[in-house]
């Protein structure tokens, strides 16, 4: 399957390499800032000349301006779930999102690089920047020194989340990113911050797994720390000594088993980490995880310039931005999560949900959705829906759940997309993860909806 994939992806190369002038439109998250940047390098070493344009989604208004332009437009991380309204404008897609239900014929089209064309999962094989660079390197094979961007790309979009490592095509990536010394996978912690936070911090913003009675805590996390014999808590992960680790990770695991947690959580802990060669060890570049973090501070907060420029390889002026506004985004997260958990979650039917109206970001709901749904606070059997307001005065809903839940049957993106759009709206997403924006007023009809939905999809 993937040799026919690149087969597609060297068709649209051929396409690209004969303009002169080529609009970029992508999504603005991690991975749509990799996979803009990925396009954007790719085409500038052609000597293509080349604009780019960071957009939340693609409504009506937002695709009549790009039909309006007249320019060939490369899509990337998303135009997908939009396709049936794109006629009479010169597209490539490079997007694994879900394809919109309407678009027919028109999924079949060169133009439309997609896994689930070829009946493969979108949320986990490949992302939007793994698509993008897999054009890239058709472009040209110089481009295969930006593997490093397009795992950026499918860590920032979680795609490791259900089996701990990577799969599918993103394996055949990290292969040819091997071959290039740019990067290289190995087991280890999956916690978030091995390279830049202090132990006891890494500890207690733990939440994949989540540890009962640590996870919050800071002084918890430092008295367990010195219970177990690891002095220095203030050291990084990466500066610990093989030992110690051991001790740490067999330590976590007695306790998850004690609290009751075993096996489901316990398995989470290690798992396959990515690894930037070029980056130096102990910034927020080294580890795709932590990049990709960095890179969604800038987005949300309507910085994805500063995010493209890093990934571009300004390591100045935008990083030393970027640092700050991740800062300003940890703020955030963290006191999101402490409106919900003072609000609490409701249940309703087969469904969890709260609305946290104007007190988080519609860009951030999303995260803080998915964090509530894997700590104590949320259950980890259902589905989780986090309400937002927009600026424009409609509502954002994102919902996340788990890798067995969609075992099961439950696929979240045609769940919200049909949802959505009887009420209006529009919506759209992966399995696991996915997103709408409705009318306001609508949100109970809209839980009322889903959990049916949701319900059917799971006899
Ligand atoms: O916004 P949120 O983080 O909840 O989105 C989850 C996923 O759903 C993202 O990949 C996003 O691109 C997708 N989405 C979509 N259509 C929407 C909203 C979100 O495809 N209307
Ligand atoms: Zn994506």
């Amino acid at each position: 399957m993937f040799a026919s994939a690149m087969k597609s992806a060297r068709k649209i190369a051929e396409a690209l390499k004969r303009e002169r002038d080529v609009h970029i439109v992508t999504h603005i998250d991690a991975d749509g800032i990799s996979a803009g940047a990925i396009a954007k390098k790719s085409l500038e070493r052609e000597g293509i000349e080349n604009t780019i344009q960071f957009v939340k989604q693609l409504d009506d208004s937002t695709i009549e301006k790009i039909r309006d332009m007249g320019k060939v437009t490369w899509f990337t991380d998303l135009g997908s779930g939009v396709i049936s309204k794109l006629d009479g404008i010169d597209y490539i897609i490079a997007d694994h999102h879900m394809p919109d239900i309407e678009g027919g014929k028109r999924m079949l089209n060169w133009r439309h690089f997609n896994p689930h064309v070829y009946g493969i999962d979108g949320g986990k094989a490949i992302s939007g920047a793994g698509l993008a660079y897999l054009i890239a390197i058709s472009i040209n094979k110089k481009n295969k020194d930006m593997a490093d961007l397009a795992m950026v790309g499918a860590s920032g979009d979680l795609q490791d989340a259900a089996s701990c490592k990577f799969e599918g095509w993103n394996r055949n990536i990290i292969e040819i990113g091997k071959e290039e010394g740019i990067l290289d996978v190995v087991r280890d912690l999956r916690m978030f911050g091995r390279h830049t936070r202090p132990l006891y911090k890494l500890l207690q913003y733990a939440d994949d797994p989540f540890f009962p009675g640590l996870t919050g805590r800071e002084s918890a996390c430092l008295s367990f720390l010195r219970r177990i014999g690891i002095d220095k808590e203030e050291r990084k992960w990466i500066e610990l000594e093989y030992e110690e680790k051991k001790k740490v990770v067999s330590e976590l695991v007695k306790l998850l088993i004690a609290k009751g947690f075993g096996n489901s959580f316990s398995s989470r802990l290690v798992g396959e980490v990515c690894e930037l060669k070029r980056e130096k060890i102990g910034t927020e570049l080294r580890d795709v995880k932590e990049y990709a973090t960095l890179l969604n501070s800038t987005a949300r907060y309507g910085y994805a310039e500063v995010g493209m420029r890093i990934c571009m390889g300004d390591r100045d002026e935008y990083f030393k931005k970027a640092t700050e506004l991740l800062k300003n985004h940890r703020r955030n997260i963290v006191s999101g999560i402490q409106f919900v958990k003072k609000e609490g979650v409701q249940e309703y039917g087969m469904l969890q949900y709260f609305n946290a109206g104007n007190h988080i970001r519609d860009t951030v709901v999303g995260i803080i959705a998915g964090i509530i749904l894997h700590s104590r606070e949320g259950k980890n059997d259902a589905p989780i829906i986090g309400f937002a307001n927009k600026e424009g005065g409609e509502i954002k809903a994102s919902a996340r759940t788990t890798a067995p839940l969609v075992n099961r049957g439950v696929d979240l993106s045609k769940a919200m997309q049909k949802v959505a759009d009887r009420l209006g709206g529009t919506g759209g997403g992966h399995e696991m993860a996915a997103g709408a924006t409705i009318p306001r007023g609508t949100e109970d009809e809209f839980l009322k909806m889903l959990d049916k939905e949701i319900r059917n999809q799971l006899t």
